[in-house]
């Protein structure tokens, strides 16, 4: 018999490489596209020898309907995106068109084989959200990033209901794990305390460190995507956290390392929680990898993260001025 398809957009990044190795261990064939803005080759390096592996090199927004990278795709997860406030900040309309535009051209492409489309959404879309937060809480996006993932699911949605593709979105909180992306602007925690615990600095705590992020480790993102591609779920939102949120000053303590504190920031959360009932309930999903194992496998890899930029205070003031001055005009970051 032959292999299923699966098409993974972004399948050079972070979760999408996750998502590879799940995929390809579960028998299918597997089709990436990716530009390599914020990916790397190398994420994938580890299935240079696989046949059942194919890569191009390629922006979604370049795809056409009936495009050859689609044909016979039974499901598409779709993580090809750009994240990161501070430059959603700078650029929105580059966010609009990659995340919602180009999601329009993975909808259209998935139209001819008739796919069931996995969204990697967002929980951004909820702002400074009450917790732990559940699939009904009110929309709010506070900058250019949220809306533009948020604008992505609607796309999805829409094709879904006008011409009838199978479809799940399913937001996201904070994933971790490794291959976590080490460049570009200021942003996730991870990637900034890593490079800072190589390079023997302090690690730049925002805040009193007490806030607290619902970490969720990245195979076990990957399991609840393809448990929603297996399942019969058809138009249903649903979050994806650990339902167990950890302060920044326990991923310190686990990583250990001096501190030094750097000011919060406009339009964050103290503390970000998902309500993980309907996941769990609807899909028999539920989380693998408790948070100090999560942290254990990627202090084992932490060389990944040699390349990426080193931030202290003040580059981080720098880098972050355009945040304050476009939310909280009046305030500075130092
Ligand atoms: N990591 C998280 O905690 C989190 C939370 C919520 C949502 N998400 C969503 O999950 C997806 C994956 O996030 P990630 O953390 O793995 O980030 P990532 O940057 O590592 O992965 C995104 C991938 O998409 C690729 N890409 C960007 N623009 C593209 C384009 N125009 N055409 C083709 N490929 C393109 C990048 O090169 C990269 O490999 C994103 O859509 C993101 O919005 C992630």
């Amino acid at each position: 018999m032959s292999r299923p398809i699966a098409v993974v957009t972004g399948g050079a990044g972070f979760l999408g490489s996750h998502m590879v190795d799940l995929l390809l261990a579960r028998g299918y064939s597997v089709r990436v596209m990716d530009n390599l803005v914020g990916g790397r080759e190398t994420n994938l390096a580890h299935h240079a020898k696989d046949a059942a592996l194919a890569f191009e090199k390629r922006d979604i927004r370049s795809l056409a309907p009936n495009d050859a990278l689609f044909s016979s795709a039974r499901y598409v997860f779709h993580f090809g995106g750009i994240g990161d406030i501070v430059p959603s900040i700078e650029h929105p309309s580059e966010y609009m068109s990659v995340n919602a535009q180009g999601t329009v051209a993975v909808m259209e492409a998935a139209r001819a084989p008739r796919a069931k489309v996995i969204y990697a959404a967002s929980s951004s879309c909820y702002g400074l959200a009450a917790v732990p937060t559940d699939e009904n809480h009110p929309i709010a996006p506070q900058y250019p990033y949220a809306l533009s993932k948020y604008h992505g699911e609607r796309v999805v949605f829409h094709w879904r209901d006008v011409y009838r593709l199978p479809a799940v979105a399913i937001r996201i909180f904070n994933a971790y794990g490794t291959r976590s992306r080490t460049s570009g602007a200021y942003g996730a925690v991870f990637g900034v305390f890593l490079r800072q615990k190589l390079a023997g600095k302090p690690f730049t705590v925002v805040g009193d460190g007490t806030q607290r992020r619902d970490f969720l480790y990245a195979s076990d993102v990957a399991e609840a995507f393809l448990a929603a591609a297996e399942s019969p779920m058809d138009g249903e939102v649903f979050n994806l956290g650990a339902g167990a949120p950890q302060s920044v000053n326990r991923l310190v303590e686990l990583l250990g390392g001096e501190v030094v504190h750097i000011p919060k920031r406009p339009g964050e959360p103290d503390c970000t929680w998902a309500n993980i009932l309907k996941i769990t309930r609807i899909l028999g999903w539920k989380p693998k990898i408790p948070f100090e194992e999560g942290v254990g496998r990627i202090l084992a890899a932490i060389d990944y993260w040699r390349d990426a930029p080193l931030w202290d205070p003040e580059s981080i003031a720098k880098a972050t001025q355009s945040w304050f001055d476009v939310l909280a005009p009046g305030e500075r970051p130092r």
